[in-house]
């Protein structure tokens, strides 16, 4: 049998044949994308599980299996009309890209393959696009001392990073590099009980479960006050810094929100760094969301200093379209990351034999899927400069939002939106914060929106995120209107 007629045997040998089966999918996701982009699906219909697990047939799929295309592109269909409809332009959730259309094609290649980008033998392409993405990001930060992308040596004084499984786990990583750089005796003996972290109170959840996490407790975590739009007062942080060091304790780190999760505005991080500075403690920039905003001329100033941090974090599953989950992690300082886990598994680390660039050691993942492909074909799929844009657009609209609403009588929006987040309230006078939470359930519960809410100087706000590039001034219209309508009637359902 000659070596083609082999594969295809291979190939085709199973009932569920490898093209067919990927062409049924294609045109189900094909169809799936254009009726969401036209909104002639609902962007969310949530039923009970119970009702989706009958719907899928679950129990008889599972001990059977498909057997048959018909059956799996049945299954299919049906998943996908159980689904948050993210491409719907009336999607304006969480912080999740809504990826773009062919954002999927490394998920399946991955999957098809499974070259975990850890170990740089067990797929050298996947590593090597990690490499290029870290360089790049780096170089954008000027933390890249190499010749150019390609170049991965570590140079004197060069920063490093690595991708993990999202944004908690990077906050982690950096963290106990912090740790590391202040009482490496941590590692072996455990945590010193004279560790704090500064940062303001309303940094991600993130920060202080990796506290915990850590050992430290959550606790550890001082929060520094914050002022009427919950940005970090700078001044503050003397304050709080006395104090701590009154009570013998050591800082560990101070972490800024770039930006902050509920809205979306950026702590002053410049200032921030300067006062890290004077006080010789490790900076660390919590960018998930917004260090995007660095990518941008325009932008850019809202993330000024962000180079003076020791780490940064930076989701790509947010604002850079890559589908979850890939986030990077950056040291500005390489040995920092060199010197975080101490760990030796002998199967796995055997530095001097290595070829190319294993990231394991640096991880909290031992094994990790191959986020560096995920996070370069976004950017492939039509090029940084249209990247750019994309950012660009999504913080604008939101501005073009925030006016807009201000502009009704019976909207509030309590600052000008620094990125694509904004919180906002329906008749603040008249509604408390448990009819806003109502209001948002009906929305979303009519299926032809999606937002969220969250807690803002202590009260309840709807909140957008503005992450679909087809989002534009009629859906905000039909927005504001439907929230009027559903607002109305919980009014007059009060009286
Ligand atoms: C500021 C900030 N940090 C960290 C995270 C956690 O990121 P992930 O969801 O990727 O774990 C988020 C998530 O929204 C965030 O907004």
């Amino acid at each position: 049998m000659s070596k083609e007629t082999q594969t295809s045997a291979v190939v085709n040998s199973n009932p569920l044949n490898f093209l067919k089966t990927k062409e049924r999918v294609a045109a189900l996701l094909q169809a799936y994308l254009e009726q969401s982009k036209k909104g002639t699906t609902v962007v969310l219909d949530q039923q009970q599980p119970q009702q989706i697990a009958k719907a899928l047939e679950l129990k008889t799929l599972f001990k059977n299996g498909f057997q048959d295309i018909d059956r799996l592109e049945r299954f299919v269909a049906t998943y996908l009309t159980h689904t948050n409809h993210l491409s719907n332009p009336r999607y304006m959730g969480h912080q999740v890209a809504v990826p773009q259309d062919l954002s999927g094609i490394p998920d399946w290649i991955h999957g098809t393959i499974n070259n975990p980008s850890s170990l740089y033998e067990m797929g050298p392409a996947g590593a090597t696009l990690e490499g290029f993405m870290i360089n790049w990001m780096l170089s954008k930060l000027g933390w890249f001392k190499g010749d150019d992308l390609y170049d991965f040596s570590k140079h004197p004084h060069n920063g490093s990073g690595v991708l993990t499984h999202g944004g908690s786990i990077a906050n982690l990583t950096a963290l106990t590099a912090a740790r590391a750089a202040l009482a490496p005796e941590a590692w072996t003996e455990g945590n010193p009980n004279d560790l704090v972290v500064l940062g303001p109170a309303t940094a991600h959840y993130s920060i202080a479960r990796a506290l915990s996490v850590m050992g430290l407790g959550k606790n550890a975590f001082v929060p520094v006050a914050v002022d009427a739009n919950e940005v970090l007062i700078t001044a503050q942080l003397e304050t709080v810094y006395k104090e701590v060091k009154k009570k013998n304790k050591r800082v560990m780190a101070v972490v800024a929100n770039a930006c902050a999760t509920s809205s979306g505005l950026f702590d002053p991080i410049d200032q921030m760094a300067d006062f890290c500075e004077k006080h010789g403690l490790w900076f660390h920039v919590d960018g998930a969301h917004g260090a995007v905003a660095l990518l941008s001329e325009k932008e850019k100033i809202k993330v000024k200093g962000i180079e003076r941090a020791h780490s940064v974090i930076w989701d790509a599953h947010k604002m850079l379209q890559v589908p979850a989950l890939c986030t990077a992690v950056l040291f500005k300082n390489q040995e920092h990351q060199w010197n975080n886990f101490r760990q030796k598994g002998s199967y796995v680390f055997h530095e001097n034999e290595v070829i190319g660039i294993d990231s394991m050691p640096y991880t909290i993942e031992c094994t990790k899927s191959a986020l560096g492909t995920k996070l370069f074909w976004s950017f492939a799929l039509k090029g940084e400069q249209a990247m750019v844009g994309f950012i660009e657009n999504s913080f604008e609209k939101t501005r073009q939002l925030y006016a807009y609403l201000s502009s009704l009588e019976d909207f509030f929006c309590p600052y000008l939106p620094d990125s694509n987040i904004l919180c906002f309230q329906f008749r603040p006078d008249r509604l408390n914060d448990q009819d806003q939470l109502a209001l948002r359930y009906e929305l979303i519960n009519s299926g032809a929106f999606y937002i969220t809410s969250c807690e803002f100087k202590g009260k309840r706000f709807l909140r957008t995120v503005l992450m679909n590039p087809d989002t534009d001034q009629q859906d905000f219209e039909a927005l504001a209107q439907a929230i009027s309508k559903i607002g109305n009637q919980l009014q007059l359902s009060k009286k």
